[in-house]
């Protein structure tokens, strides 16, 4: 039983294999390669790009999309998450998609259902496939990985994108620096990488600069000072823009937030690869989905 919970332990071969994937899937037609499975998406957190891109993924590969939103089923009248698991499997899905608060939900439901199950995000553990998409992304924008260095800015002790990045990233060759205020910094440190707390400082080494969303919902905007204070010294404008090489860019997982840890200026510029990093979502995930269906066939 496959499915993609975490990087951890993936090579540059795997994570090369899979991006080849992704790349053959950009301009692909409208497929039935994947007709008659089932693929549930079951998302216990909200969300806007990773679950349509999921859905589109699916749809494209000729799959079926069974959607599941707990807000509007049995989960309100008690039902707990191993029983809706069950039940989900029970109706008929070869692949579950997952998105849930716990850190280990992904790896519960793969036990419970015996089904593969792709993690679309967990809590603060891991956001693969949002990796997979930002790499991609580079790739395609560079020509290469290996020696591109990236400043991760923000929320990082809370933030699920920025541990993927950490776990697979280094391994293709990126060089990653945190940045942050101290509170946001992660507690500890096991991919033994450069952090610092002044921006400013950075900007001119790098290739991207990955700024991240402040995870209010994970209790995260207690500890600063001020919307305004945290742009002031964090946040990317056009003025941080022009400390950076020419040739640098700005990525964000999205969704943003203007005026705070990006104004719009940069998010609209020509140097913002946002948008590409949502439209790549649907080739990456059919990559991923693919994947985990070959399984189970
Ligand atoms: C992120 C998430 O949900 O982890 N969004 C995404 O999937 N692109 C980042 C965030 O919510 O800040």
């Amino acid at each position: 039983m496959s499915g993609l919970i975490t990087l951890h332990g993936w090579g540059r071969e795997r994570l090369t294999e899979i991006l080849d994937k992704a790349e053959g899937y950009v301009a692909s037609a409208q497929s039935t390669a994947f007709s008659g499975a089932t693929v549930t998406c079951a998302f216990f957190e909200a969300s806007t790009r990773t679950r349509l891109s999921f859905e589109r993924a699916a749809h494209r590969l000729g799959a079926y999309v069974m959607g599941f939103s707990p807000e509007l089923s049995s989960v309100t009248k008690g039902e707990s998450f191993k029983d809706t698991i069950l039940t989900l499997t029970a109706i008929g899905t070869d692949v579950f998609i997952l998105r849930h608060t716990l850190a280990d939900a992904a790896d519960l439901a793969a036990g419970w259902s015996g089904r593969p199950v792709i993690n679309a995000g967990l809590g603060s553990r891991e956001h693969p496939t949002q990796t997979l998409i930002d790499a991609l992304t580079l790739r395609q924008e560079f020509g290469r990985l290996d020696g591109l260095r990236m400043a991760i800015v923000g929320d990082i002790r809370n933030s699920r994108v920025a541990r993927g990045h950490l776990i697979a990233l280094p391994t293709l060759g990126v060089e990653l620096t945190l940045v942050g205020p101290t509170p946001f910094m992660p507690q500890d440190n096991p991919w033994g990488v450069r952090t610092s707390t002044n921006l400013d400082d950075e900007l001119g080494d790098v290739d991207v600069v990955y700024l991240l969303r402040i995870q209010a919902e994970r209790g995260s905007s207690a500890d600063i000072p001020s919307s305004a204070g945290y742009a002031r010294r964090y946040g990317m404008n056009e003025e941080r823009l022009s400390m950076m090489k020419p040739t640098g860019v700005v990525m964000h997982p999205g969704p943003i937030n203007r005026g705070v840890e990006i104004d719009d200026a940069t998010a609209d510029s020509e140097r913002s690869l946002l948008v590409r990093q949502v439209a790549n979502g649907v080739p990456v995930r059919m990559a991923v989905i693919a994947e985990a269906l070959e399984g189970v066939r």
